[in-house]
């Protein structure tokens, strides 16, 4: 699968390693491609290049969203339209409305995407080595499109971890409010820990 990544940082980075570990075609598309955390990600991805983020999504099957929030509406305007494309949300937003995800926010500033949150409730540190753990991490994945939300789920299940369905897109706001609470854990136990669900 081609994978447009937009945002080339921690977890732009992150996620590109490990999707490029598995077999996919990574492009991330960035603001500035010669900058000091895009030359990381590609040193880390020597297939994938960067460009723009209008030309990364040009054929991508799917486009990932990895920007601090407050960059996307701006680069969200140039871009052209992802109607219709499978977006997966990797952001979190932990300041503004306390009542909205950036999934929610996305939906608004690309209509008719088919969007999915998921890869926001772990350290970037744990994409690449999500395969290595004796207990795999629960990815959890939320969204209103079926269809999305099994890509996303697919591509978590890739890297190592335990795909969950979290319900619809009003529960990305809740995947973002378990950050904090990870936040805590990693502090007791350091940025390897992950969230499990125990099904009794
Ligand atoms: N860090 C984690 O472990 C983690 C885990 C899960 C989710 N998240 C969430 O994922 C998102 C990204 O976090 P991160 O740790 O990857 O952040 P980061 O390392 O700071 O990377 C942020 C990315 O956003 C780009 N960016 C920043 N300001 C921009 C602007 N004004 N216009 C265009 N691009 C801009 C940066 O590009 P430049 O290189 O040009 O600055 C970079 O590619 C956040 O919402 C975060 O909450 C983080």
């Amino acid at each position: 699968m081609r994978i447009a990544i937009i945002g080339a940082g921690n977890v732009g980075g992150g996620l590109g390693a490990a999707f490029a570990a598995v077999g996919h075609d990574v492009a991330f598309g960035v603001r500035d491609p010669g900058s000091l955390k895009t030359a990381a990600a590609l040193a880390a991805v020597p297939s994938a290049a960067a460009m723009s983020p209008s030309e990364a999504v040009e054929g991508a099957d799917v486009v990932v969203f990895a920007l601090r929030w407050s960059a996307v509406p701006s680069t969200v305007e140039g871009m052209p339209s992802l109607a219709g494309r499978v977006v997966i949300d990797a952001m979190n937003r932990l300041d503004g409305d306390p009542l909205r995800s950036t999934t929610q926010d996305l939906a608004d500033l690309l209509p008719d995407a088919r969007l999915a949150k998921a890869f926001n409730t772990i350290g970037f540190e744990n994409y690449a080595t999500a395969r290595e753990r004796a207990v795999p991490a629960a990815m959890f994945v939320a969204g209103d499109d079926p269809d999305a939300k099994r890509v996303a789920m697919d591509l978590a299940g890739q890297l190592g971890f335990a795909p969950e369905d979290a319900g619809g897109m009003a529960n990305a706001r809740a995947l973002e409010m378990m950050v904090p609470v990870w936040f805590a854990l990693a502090q007791a136990h350091g940025r390897g820990v992950g969230f499990a669900v125990s099904l009794g």
